[in-house]
């Protein structure tokens, strides 16, 4: 049944399942949200209060450039080499695609849907399902974890960028792998130092976010993704050349289940939010500008296929050099800072090279940091009238403020653990392990449950054949009880394999 109404002088097209739509063209007033949410399963065509990507590559770049960051490049080899190697990536490979990519597709469909803030964007759809408008607590909970993600991701990237400038001064040419070690631990020794740069990456994230995502941020994609492409293959075949490449694959693919632990298995998952930045609203925030008619299914798996290959690439760079080397694969959050210097100090045209490296590295932090507080942004303009320029200015402070917990975390704090360990494993440990699957866990409820089969279709534009169907099914029931297992699993310490191996017996 299509059914046309006339509304405010708006064309109103009421679908099978008591959907309304509004043409696109449309612009909706709050007073208008607020009286098509007094109906039941209704769904609304709206438009973005900040405008829209200019073309589907300016979004698609823009995902990848909040996906591609030192998720890829500085944490996942890290967490690998922690983990065993092959059996943590095959995990991980999983979680990406069976959990990652349909909760990525949801988010992007509640965003367009909604078209606001995470905060409004979650109300507004809960509401126009006939569901409760307390969903809007979970764009909360992910405007409060993008805040807590950023004050220690600037922490990093600091370090990205001081070492852009040791580099290129020649700090590591012909040095061997104690003194580049050394002069990481002056580095994330020295807190005002770390302090420092933690300082300016967190003003040049407000810089961007001030000026508007769409302006600011497509721009500086557009030309910095292909760039670090380019730099990592380079990298790659000086890897390959190593002698050690066979050893690295090796190590990455060859699965050794005995290495892995329950608690490796919640750190791949969590790992696969965090490299997705999904679970938080950010790529939702991202889907409210994303144009009618773009394909949202294509688009979700170019950037979950681009943010894989980036961090297979940095594992295949990083690890030949960590065993040419005698280095340890687990040496935890230094190891791209112990590992890719050596290489650089050893190549022709090694200060170059390594210069671009760790300039690239700080610019793909740079376009990750943004999506990071482009949710709270838009929701203190949207929700409560504040400036772009002040909503990102407050935000910056405060976030500033929280990452001193880890710009002390390796000096002035070092022996100051508990739980996890220090401070910064603490807040890594709750937003990458917990925060972010429960986000995910509840948008994927949301769009496999909440919304009406003729909502999501409508959404994702692709019938309601075989491509809707395999997505329906991972949103309802792959991907729920996939996060809810692995969380239960590291909750109690691994009674969900322990039940497993009874059954295999
Ligand atoms: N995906 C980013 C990375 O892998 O570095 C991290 C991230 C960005 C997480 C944006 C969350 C977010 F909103």
């Amino acid at each position: 049944m299509l059914l046309c109404v006339h509304f405010d002088g708006l064309t109103i097209a009421a679908l099978s399942c008591l959907s309304i739509k509004i043409h696109p063209e449309s612009r909706l007033s709050g007073r208008l949200d607020k009286s098509m949410s007094d109906q039941t399963t209704t769904t609304v065509k709206r438009q973005s209060l900040h405008g829209q990507w200019s073309t589907r590559m300016a979004f698609i770049l823009a995902v990848t450039g909040s996906a591609v960051g030192l998720g890829n490049i500085w944490k996942f080899p890290y967490i690998a080499g922690e983990n065993g190697g092959g059996a943590f990536v095959l995990i991980y490979l999983l979680c990406v695609f069976v959990v990652g990519l349909p909760i990525m597709m949801s988010e992007i469909l509640i965003g367009r849907r909604g078209r606001r803030n995470p905060v409004m964007t979650m109300k507004i759809v809960g509401e126009e399902e006939g569901r409760s408008r307390n969903w809007a607590l979970v764009g909360i909970m992910g405007i409060i974890a993008g805040v807590l993600i950023l004050s220690f991701y600037s922490v990093i990237a600091g370090w990205a960028m001081s070492y852009v400038f040791m580099t290129a001064g020649g700090t590591f040419v012909d040095t061997d792998a104690s003194q580049v070690k050394s002069t990481f631990e002056l580095l994330s020794g020295s807190w005002k130092l770390t302090a420092f740069w933690h300082t300016f990456f967190i003003v040049i994230t407000v810089v961007v976010v001030a000026q508007g995502v769409q302006r600011g941020l497509e721009r500086l994609v557009r030309i910095l993704m292909p760039a670090l492409l380019v730099l990592l293959l380079l990298l790659l075949v000086f890897s390959m050349n190593s002698g050690y490449f066979g050893q690295a694959v090796e190590f990455m693919f060859r699965p050794n289940f005995s290495a892995l632990t329950p608690s490796g298995v919640l750190i791949a998952l969590g790992h696969a939010f965090f490299t997705l930045s999904l679970g938080m609203g950010a790529v939702m925030a991202y889907g409210a500008y994303l144009p009618e008619g773009t394909s949202i299914t294509s688009t979700s798996v170019i950037v979950v296929l681009a943010d894989t290959g980036i961090a297979l690439l940095a594992g295949l760079i990083i690890f030949p050099v960590v065993f040419a080397n005698n280095l340890q694969s687990d040496a935890g959050p230094g190891l791209i800072f112990q590992t890719l210097p050596l290489a650089f100090g050893h190549m022709p045209g090694g200060v170059f090279f390594g210069t671009m490296f760790f300039v690239l590295l700080s610019f793909a932090a740079w376009t990750s940091s943004i999506g990071m507080i482009e949710p709270a942004v838009a929701w203190m303009t949207e929700s409560k009238g504040i400036k772009r320029a002040v909503a990102a200015s407050i935000l910056g402070g405060f976030t500033w403020l929280i990452g001193f917990g880890t710009v002390f975390s390796w000096s002035l704090w070092k022996e100051k653990t508990f739980f996890q360990g220090t401070f910064f494993d603490n807040i890594d440990y709750l937003i990458s392990n917990i925060a972010l699957p429960l986000g995910g866990l509840m948008i994927t409820i949301f769009a496999g449950w909440v919304m009406c089969r003729n909502s999501t279709s409508d959404e994702l534009n692709c019938g309601t054949g075989l491509m809707y169907k395999s997505w329906r099914f991972l949103a309802r029931y792959i991907a729920p009880i996939a996060v809810i297992l692995v969380l239960i699993e590291a909750a109690s310490g691994g009674i969900v394999s322990d039940y497993l191996s009874t059954i295999g017996n």
